[in-house]
């Protein structure tokens, strides 16, 4: 009966190869000066290693990424691979990317899409920035006349305005504890800032954050991108309840704030903080 179940499951391996690809389509843009780049990643079977070819490498080309198992200097496969964009046109073209394990035959392909972008706009998982909190991530996101989304911008970069200025602030990605994609420090080691950006707020109030693409001059052409974010204050007023009172009698607040530590009692009268009462 095991015997049996051991090819079974040898017969299933052979017809039903269950590897899969990250991406089976993706976008990029055209290369202005600077490509951009993407990694495909395979998944599945542990042995499984692939050729990479692009069927027009004048578009998007392809080369093995190395894993901690193979050494760069006898790569030849992979189970990953880098995709940077070669074409310098500003219009739609795409290649099929095919990766090809030469033991088992397995053919997996993936399209490069290679178009301008037309359109870009600035995305937050949140419009409120708690002063003295960890920063947030800031994100242009763009498409294309197709109004597609771009799976990565990161060959290009932008410029960042805060507007006013002392209300948020810029926080380089390698000061902060997070990590960062390859494109992030590929700009910042450059004295430069790419689609992705870490802001923290510098004290409560409202600011704008404007992205421009900052490349040739074909893709100046597109408009800024705009947001509007908050930076406000984790207070809390104590006591924090529903208080009952008898006319004419008083009572005492304190406001505390905390800022990534223990709370502190705020000194009033304060020059950011005042205490309104709606009746
Ligand atoms: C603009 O394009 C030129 C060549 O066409 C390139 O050398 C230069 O780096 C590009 N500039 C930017 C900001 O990408
Ligand atoms: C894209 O990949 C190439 C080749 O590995 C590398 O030289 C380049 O710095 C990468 N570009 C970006 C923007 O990370």
């Amino acid at each position: 009966m095991i015997r049996l179940t051991i090819i079974f499951c040898l017969i299933i391996q052979i017809y039903c190869i269950t590897d899969k690809i990250n991406e089976r389509r993706i976008l990029l843009p055209y290369n202005d000066g600077i490509p951009t780049n993407f990694t495909l990643e395979t998944f599945g079977d542990e042995n499984a290693c692939y050729k990479w070819s692009s069927s027009r490498s004048d578009i998007a080309s392809v080369k093995p990424l190395p894993d901690s198992t193979t050494s760069i200097a006898t790569l030849s496969c992979s189970k990953r691979a880098l995709v940077t964009v070669v074409s310098r046109i500003p219009k739609h073209q795409s290649t099929v990317i095919t990766a090809h394990d030469l033991k088992t035959n397995l053919q997996i392909r993936c399209d490069v899409e290679v178009d301008a972008i037309s359109r870009i706009t600035i995305q937050t998982t949140t419009k409120e920035i708690v002063y003295g909190e960890l920063p947030e991530t800031i994100r242009v996101f763009a498409y294309s006349d197709k109004n597609d989304i771009f799976t990565s911008i990161g060959g290009v970069s932008f410029d960042w305005n805060l507007i006013p200025s002392d209300v948020i602030r810029y926080r380089p990605w390698s000061t902060s504890s997070y990590a960062s994609p390859d494109f992030v420090e590929y700009w910042e080691s450059r004295g430069r800032k790419s689609s992705m950006i870490l802001v923290e707020g510098v004290k409560t109030g409202s600011a704008k954050i404007r992205a421009t693409i900052n490349d040739n001059e074909s893709m100046n052409k597109v408009e800024p991108a705009e947001i509007n974010i908050h930076v406000v204050a984790n207070l809390l007023l104590l006591p924090s309840n529903d208080v009952f009172m008898v006319p004419g009698s008083t009572i005492h607040f304190r406001a505390e704030i905390s800022k990534q530590g223990p709370r502190v009692s705020l000194q009033f009268p304060n020059q950011q903080y005042y205490l309104e009462v709606y009746d």
